[in-house]
């Protein structure tokens, strides 16, 4: 198969294209992506340096409708796998348009590019988000929720949901929908909760807890969201959308507590700050239509995940240090400072 991956420089994109490599070495994949602040190339360069890996860089922005094109024609794509969005609720809440510009006009673009091309199937890769926010005692989301978006980043996630589904029922397009629970692992970007708790940790820092700690996340480790997106590629139903999730529910401050734990540190460093506005107050993902249909299930339990991310920022703080460039501190500059 040869495969477009977009979006393949960020955290699940560059999980997804290792695991895809060990798991099928035929594959050729193709990765397009525009290398926002969020993207690292050097995640992937031992595959480009590797004249034998079957995997090609490709600089650009799903936005740019002569530009997929051409990629679609010129590199002979089966199939589209879309990662490629701005990820960050908070950075959504300061500047919504690029999220909407990429999330829901970018999907937008690549479904039609693809439709034009007629690209046998199509992922596009969504959240638990789109569904809103649970109560304690709601049962968790299934694929029959309403989409109740909250955030900008979730309004403009569940746009292209929508616009999915409004492509297979117009046109038959072959698209599926991945909706997953936070994902956890190497390369996450240190904005999000766990890496960046691992940076003020390890720096004797305190760590910024919104409100009091109690909303609720089911955590994945990643490589479990990437055979779910894989599954769906391979066994997806077009016209239908599946969950993922970890069935690990934590609030905050225990996921917190136990990362303190695992690096040996205080929980005196936590800090309670003004909280996220709309913040959701929990996510849990009913996945049994992906067990069902698509055989998934999450292999790495909770305490195995968290303790082998630890690892690996441990081992890569190089990594850490690079991705958290000027346009990284500019931002949490701003936002953490008006948090206080
Ligand atoms: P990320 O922010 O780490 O990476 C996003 C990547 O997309 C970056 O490499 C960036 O350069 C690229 N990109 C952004 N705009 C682009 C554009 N216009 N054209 C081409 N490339 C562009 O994000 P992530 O955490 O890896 O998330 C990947 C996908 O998974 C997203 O669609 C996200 O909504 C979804 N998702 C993430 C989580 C999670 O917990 N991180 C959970 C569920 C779903
Ligand atoms: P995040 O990693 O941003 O993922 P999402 O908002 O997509 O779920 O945040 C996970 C949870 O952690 C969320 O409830 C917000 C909270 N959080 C904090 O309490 N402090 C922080 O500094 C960050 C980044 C998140």
């Amino acid at each position: 198969m040869r495969l477009l991956i977009t979006g393949g420089c960020g955290f699940i994109g560059t999980n997804f294209i290792y695991l895809m490599k060990e798991r099928h070495p035929d594959w050729t994949l193709f990765n397009l992506d525009k290398l926002t602040y969020a993207g690292n190339r050097k995640n992937l360069l031992q595959l480009e340096q590797d004249a034998d890996s079957g995997y090609t860089f490709i600089h650009g922005d799903i936005c740019d409708k002569d530009f997929v094109t051409s990629v679609l024609h010129d590199y002979k794509i089966d199939a589209v796998v879309n990662f490629a969005a701005e990820s960050h609720v908070d950075r959504s809440i300061n500047d919504p348009a690029p999220f909407l510009t990429t999330n829901t006009l970018g999907a937008q673009n690549m479904m039609e590019c693809a439709r034009n091309a007629g690209i046998e199937k199509f992922v596009h890769v969504s959240t638990d988000e789109v569904y809103g926010t649970l109560g304690p005692d709601d049962p968790a989301f299934s694929e029959k929720n309403p989409l109740e978006p909250n955030s900008p980043y979730s309004a403009s996630k569940a746009g292209a949901d929508l616009m999915a589904r409004a492509y297979f029922e117009t046109y038959k397009f072959p698209v599926s929908i991945t909706r997953c629970s936070n994902n956890y692992g190497p390369y996450q970007f240190p904005e999000k909760l766990i890496p960046l708790m691992f940076i003020k940790a390890n720096a004797d820092e305190s760590l910024p807890i919104y409100g009091d700690g109690s909303n609720i996340r089911d955590w994945i480790y990643v490589d479990d969201h990437c055979t779910g997106v894989e599954l769906t590629l391979l066994k997806g139903q077009p016209g239908k959308a599946y969950n993922f999730g970890g069935a690990a529910e934590k609030t905050n401050l225990e996921l917190v507590k136990e990362l303190l734990k695992i690096l040996g540190k205080d929980e005196s460093l936590i800090t309670y700050v003004k909280d996220r506005p709309g913040h959701d107050m929990r996510y849990a993902m009913d996945y049994s239509l992906a067990e069902k249909e698509l055989g998934f299930t999450p292999a790495v339990a909770f305490d195995e995940g968290i303790r082998k991310t630890v690892e690996w920022y441990k081992e890569n703080s190089d990594w850490l240090e690079e991705v958290r460039s000027g346009a990284y501190r500019e931002f949490m500059d701003q936002w953490y400072g008006e948090r206080k």
